[in-house]
């Protein structure tokens, strides 16, 4: 968003544009990513009725959809109206399940206004139990999700390690590890260290898959658990990527101890996630904090001093701070 939300509001007229097209737009390409309409998009331009028969979708619908897309300057349409993929819906092809789990997240969020008035999530409004509960009983969707999750975590990757160094260290354990991304790219820049996945059995058992044939599999160990009961013990770097903000400080302190009582004594703990300025100004971590108060009861961003009370009250104290202004930055604390 280029302009504030505040700033949008000064004109009606460009804030209700705004507003038809954003919606607009999500609409599109959620349904674009489910159809797996760009699957069948090439280099060539190819005419409308085809990819209709190819998908399966009601062709003058799609004439107007891939119409929409191109004056969007997503993908390419000739003279002819014939359509082709450009760098562009190339790119979004790759990332798609960024707008995939919409159908799952968006119905909540339409439950905002329950959550704050009862303090529980939308989610749980919504759908009757807990964001990962949902998904532990649900392993296609949990899929879907641990696939955004990975999506995300590499549009942040160029900045975690060009930013931050990372002191040396022999054996990383991602808390919430999901499917390994994080934890594949670190292990490329870091050759001579192994590391540890945990996440909840079922996202374990997806990351086994993930990286059945990554390269890396064998400096990799992938462990199923709960990180409320215990983590993996004996590493001296402990990551934690967008677990804190799901959870309230009492859940982060339970976590927090755990990793304390499994850390060895010189070992370091790298928290990434947004941080908050200490006073309001545009910043896109509000955004997803509003996320997780529809997502998850308790879950939250927060700013740097929270983050110390947490860290104070689980044996750990702050050491250093890279911060991203654009998005989440790397909090490294150190058992005390
Ligand atoms: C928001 S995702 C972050 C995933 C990953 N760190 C990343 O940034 O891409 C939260 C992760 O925490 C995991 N998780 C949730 N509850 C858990 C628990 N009780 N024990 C272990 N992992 C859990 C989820 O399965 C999910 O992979």
């Amino acid at each position: 968003m280029t302009k504030t939300l505040g700033a949008l509001l000064d004109d009606f007229g460009e804030f209700h544009a705004w507003l038809v097209q954003s919606q607009t737009s999500l609409w599109v390409l959620h349904a674009v990513s489910r159809t797996r309409l760009l699957d069948h998009l090439g280099d060539a331009p190819a005419p409308i009725e085809t990819l209709a028969e190819k998908t399966g979708l009601k062709s003058d619908m799609l004439r107007r959809v891939m119409t929409f897309l191109a004056s969007q300057e997503v993908v390419y349409m000739d003279a002819e109206g014939r359509v082709a993929h450009t760098a562009r819906s190339r790119a979004f092809h790759a990332r798609q399940d960024a707008v995939r789990w919409l159908n799952v997240n968006f119905p909540a969020g339409l439950k905002f206004e329950e959550a704050l008035r009862t303090g529980v999530a939308s989610f749980e409004h919504h759908y009757g139990q807990p964001l990962f509960d949902y998904l532990s009983e649900r392993p296609d969707i949990a899929e879907e999700f641990g696939r955004l999750m990975s999506s995300i975590t590499s549009a942040i990757e160029a900045f975690i390690f060009s930013e931050h160094q990372f002191k040396p260290f022999a054996r990383a354990v991602d808390i919430g590890g999901s499917h390994g991304q994080l934890m594949t790219r670190l292990l490329t820049e870091y050759p001579s260290a192994k590391g540890v996945i945990f996440d909840l059995p079922g996202t374990a058992a997806h990351a086994r898959k993930a990286l059945a044939s990554s390269p890396l599999k064998d400096r990799i160990e992938i462990i199923g658990g709960d990180f409320f009961k215990a983590v993996p013990d004996g590493g001296d770097l402990y990551l934690m990527k967008q677990i804190l903000h799901d959870w309230g400080d009492e859940e982060c302190v339970a976590i927090l101890k755990n990793i304390r009582a499994a850390i060895v004594p010189n070992g370091r703990l790298a928290v990434i996630d947004f941080l908050l300025p200490e006073k309001p100004a545009p910043h896109p971590g509000y955004a997803l904090d509003i996320n997780m108060l529809c997502l998850l009861t308790g879950g939250r961003e927060r700013k740097l001093s929270e983050f110390e009370t947490l860290f104070a009250r689980s044996g750990f104290a702050l050491d250093r701070v890279t911060e991203n202004p654009r998005g989440q930055s790397l909090i490294e604390a150190v058992p005390v």
